[in-house]
């Protein structure tokens, strides 16, 4: 019997509904070929929905995501929401309550697209960043003292667990050693040691005491500020790096910008043991809804990512192909509206090429 997924999906706001819809385009396609099945169940969480009804999120549907097989998520934030509230209580509730707590952000530069590094290629720039997605400065510990006054106090603070460090490095290093995504076997620890000498010393004796058990691995660490330096630099150095919630949002949409941009970015929220979710890493570009002008590829390199996650590796690589041949050959740009095609039809290309494409090549 052919094997069968469910997939949650939530389009969200501004262009996540349109560029969603590309990528399930692609999914299907994917699936036809690859003969397995995609249950797809599609849920409305998000700013419209907020404002009409005022919900965001119920326990219900987190209750409901736990049986999927994935979550499929486009994009949150509506320009009439206060900022905030619908990253806290959609996508972080999401990312908290299923304990997703790897965040995998591949950065790769694929031929024929710009990159704003003079002189780097698609040799480069191919490295992924494994942030931890649970902790740190992102669980919302912290308040207000006097709140208002002169004297006014704002208190946020980084959570960092021995088990929350441990397991997100152990990931790292299991990564390093099995995915073909780690060309070079080559682990980067990226903190702030010498200044977040609480924290940071917990990341670093934890690096070094799990390093022992992977001795093929290279290992090494750079200050975030470093990083951030060598990206630009040369981002040939990177193979794996891995850091903390904070340090690898800032990091990833630096990765974001030289792997060329929005319109291509995606990553996983992981939790190995039960549901993760796909997005692409750009937001709801509410200015371009409605025009047929997004970039989906994100989007379907969120899908691609999602396949690899539920085994169908095989699909995800012809995906992945497909992506590259439009980047390659049809599109003009990356950005919205300057591509040279609408929305619908990059992803039927991509269709096109996940119907066409050559496995023996
Ligand atoms: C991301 C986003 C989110 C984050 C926001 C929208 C809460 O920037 O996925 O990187 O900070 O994690
Ligand atoms: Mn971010």
């Amino acid at each position: 019997m052919a094997k069968r997924y469910n997939i949650a999906v939530i389009p969200g706001d501004g262009t996540g509904p349109e560029v969603i819809n590309e990528g399930l385009k692609v999914l299907i396609s994917a699936s036809n070929r690859g003969g397995f099945e995609l249950d797809f169940t599609t849920y409305d969480f998000g700013g419209e929905r907020y404002l009409r009804t005022g919900e965001i999120l119920p326990d219900s549907a987190i209750e409901e995501f736990r049986e999927m097989d994935a979550i499929y998520l486009g994009a949150i934030g509506h320009p009439d929401v206060k900022a905030g509230i619908l990253e806290k209580g959609i996508l972080l509730k999401i990312r908290f309550s299923l304990d997703q707590y790897i965040n995998l952000r591949p950065v790769k530069l694929y031929p024929g697209v710009n990159t704003p590094l003079k002189d780097k290629g698609p040799e480069d720039i191919d490295f992924v960043v494994i942030r931890e997605n649970t902790e740190g400065l992102y669980t919302g510990a912290g308040g207000f003292l006097k709140k208002g006054t002169p004297d006014e106090i704002a208190i946020q603070e980084s959570i960092n667990t021995r088990k929350g460090v441990e397991r997100c490095i152990r990931y790292a290093f299991e990564f390093c050693k099995k995915s073909k995504k780690s060309k070079k076997r080559k682990l980067t620890l990226c903190g702030k040691t010498n200044v977040l000498t609480y924290a940071f010393d917990l990341w670093e004796r934890t690096f070094k005491e799990v390093s022992k058990e992977y001795p093929d691995i290279e290992t090494n660490y750079a200050h975030v500020d470093a990083t951030c330096m060598w990206m630009v630099k040369n981002p040939e150095w990177f193979d794996v790096i891995v850091t903390d919630n904070m340090f690898g949002d800032i990091i990833t949409d630096l990765g974001a910008i030289i792997q060329g941009g929005m319109g291509i970015a995606a990553g996983g929220n992981i939790n190995p043991e039960s549901t993760s979710m796909f997005e692409p890493i750009g937001g709801s570009a509410p200015k371009y809804t409605g025009k047929n002008m997004i970039n989906p590829l994100a989007a379907i390199s969120a899908a691609q990512i999602m396949l690899e996650h539920i085994g169908e590796s095989e699909m995800a690589s012809i995906v992945e192909k497909g992506i590259m041949r439009v980047v390659f050959n049809d599109i003009k740009s990356l950005s919205a509206g300057k591509m040279g095609r609408s929305t619908t039809e990059v992803g039927d290309l991509v269709v096109r090429y996940v119907e066409e494409e050559d496995v023996s090549g």
